[in-house]
C-alpha cells in the first residue's frame, strides 16, 4: 500500500509517501522569502506552491522507487489555512488520484499535526493527551482513538506561535518570530520581567493576547521610540516571554494528566519545537510517570508525512472523499447540480 500525502496550507509545499507502513519520502520546501514583507503573502504563496508541487513529486517518487501509478491513495490538505495556497495541493491531489482513479482522502491539517507523534519511533498509546501548539492554534486534546477526539481547551484569543511572532516583530527580529525568539531567549534570564499568565475560568482554555500586550506596554514603558533597545535587553524579554507561555501551557497540560487517566502527552505542532518548551514538557511527563511523545523538528512545523500519515488512517476506516469535494461550503459541485 503506496500512499501519497500533499500539504501547501500556509508556506510549506510538502510531499510525501509512506510505503507499506514505512514513511520513504517527506520533502518540505519553505516560502522564505515571505521574511522581507513581515508576514506570509498568500498571492505569493498560492504561486509558489503551484512552481514547486510537481517538482517535488518527481523527487518523493524517486526517493521512494516508485512510479506514479505505484500510489494506491492520495490524501492532501483540505484546511485550515490559506485558500488559495491550500487550492493548489487540493485541487493538484484530486487531479493525480482522478487521473489514477485512485481513492482521495481530505485530511484535516490539524488532525495532520494531532496524530505527528505516529511518525517517531516511539508512537502515543491512546487515550493520549495532545497538546497543539502552531501557528493559527493551541489546543489541548484527549486524543482516545483515531476516530475520537475530545477537545479539553483552546485559546480564546491569539495562538501561542501567533504571539511568538507578534513579539518577535516588536522586538524587531523579524518573520516567523519562533525560532528567533528561542535563539535570543537561550541568551537571557527568564526570570528577569515577570509577565503575566493568564488563568481561565476554563482551566484547560489559553490566552495569549493579554501577554503580548504585557510585552507591549514593557517595551513603551523602559525605551524610547525609534531607539534601539538594548541587546541584552532584548535576550531577557525573549526569555521572559518564552517563559510565561510555556507557563502556560505546563500548567494546563498538568491539570489535565492530573484529571484524566491518559498513558501519554504528545507535544505537537510548530512551537513544538521550542526547546525551552520540549525540555518543560518532557520533565512534566517524567513527574508523572507518563510516555512523552515529541516529533523530531521535521515533522513539527508543516509536513506532508503527517497529512499522508493521517490520510492512511481515514482510508483504513472507510474514509475517502468524492473527486467532487471542497472544503468550502457552498462551492462543491452538489450546489450546482
Ligand atoms: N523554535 C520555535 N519556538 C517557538 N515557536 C516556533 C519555533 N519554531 C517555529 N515556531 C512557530 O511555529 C509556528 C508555525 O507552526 P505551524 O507551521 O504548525 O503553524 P501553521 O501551520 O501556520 O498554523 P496551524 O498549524 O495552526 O494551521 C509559527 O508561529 C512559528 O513562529
Ligand atoms: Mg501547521
Amino acid at each position: 500500500m503506496n500512499i501519497l500525502g500533499i500539504e501547501s496550507s500556509c508556506d510549506e509545499t510538502s510531499v510525501a509517501v509512506i510505503s507499506n507502513d514505512k514513511l520513504t519520502a517527506n520533502l518540505i520546501s519553505s516560502q522564505d522569502f515571505h521574511t522581507k514583507y513581515g508576514g506570509v503573502v498568500p498571492e505569493l504563496s498560492s504561486r509558489a506552491h503551484l512552481q514547486i508541487v510537481i517538482p517535488l513529486l518527481k523527487d518523493a517518487l524517486e526517493k521512494s522507487k516508485l512510479k506514479l501509478r505505484d500510489i494506491d491513495v492520495i490524501a492532501a490538505t483540505a484546511g485550515p489555512g490559506l485558500i488559495g495556497a491550500l487550492l493548489v495541493g487540493l485541487t493538484f491531489a484530486k487531479g493525480v488520484a482522478y487521473s489514477l482513479q485512485k481513492p482521495f482522502v481530505a485530511v484535516n491539517h490539524i488532525e495532520g499535526h494531532i496524530f505527528s507523534g505516529f511518525l517517531m519511533d516511539e508512537k502515543p498509546e491512546f487515550p493520549y493527551l495532545a497538546l497543539v501548539v502552531s501557528g493559527g492554534h493551541t489546543l489541548l486534546l484527549l486524543v482516545e482513538s483515531f476516530t475520537k477526539i475530545v477537545k479539553l481547551g483552546t485559546t480564546v484569543d491569539d495562538a501561542a506561535g501567533e504571539a511568538f511572532d507578534k513579539v518577535a516583530k516588536m522586538l524587531g527580529l523579524g518573520y516567523p518570530g519562533g525560532p528567533k525568539i528561542q535563539k535570543y531567549a537561550s541568551l537571557g534570564n527568564p526570570e528577569k520581567i515577570i509577565f503575566p499568565v493568564a488563568d481561565l475560568k476554563d482551566k484547560y482554555n489559553f490566552s495569549f493576547s493579554g501577554l503580548k500586550t504585557a510585552v507591549l506596554r514593557h517595551i513603551q514603558k523602559n525605551y524610547v521610540a525609534n531607539n534601539p533597545i538594548p541587546e541584552e535587553e532584548l535576550y531577557n524579554i525573549a526569555a521572559s516571554f518564552q517563559h510565561a507561555v510555556i507557563k502556560a501551557l505546563e500548567r494546563n497540560a498538568e491539570r489535565a494528566i492530573k484529571n484524566y487517566d491518559v498513558k501519554s502527552l504528545s507535544l505537537v505542532g510548530g512551537v513544538a519545537a521550542n526547546k525551552a518548551l520540549r525540555d518543560a514538557l518532557t520533565k512534566l511527563a517524567e513527574k508523572y510517570d507518563k510516555k512523552i511523545i515529541i516529533p523530531s523538528l521535521e515533522y513539527c512545523g508543516d509536513n506532508a508525512a503527517m497529512i499522508a500519515f493521517r490520510g492512511s488512517k481515514l482510508y483504513e476506516a472507510g474514509i475517502t472523499s468524492g473527486f467532487d469535494y471542497s472544503p468550502f461550503p457552498g462551492l462543491s459541485a452538489d450546489h450546482f447540480a
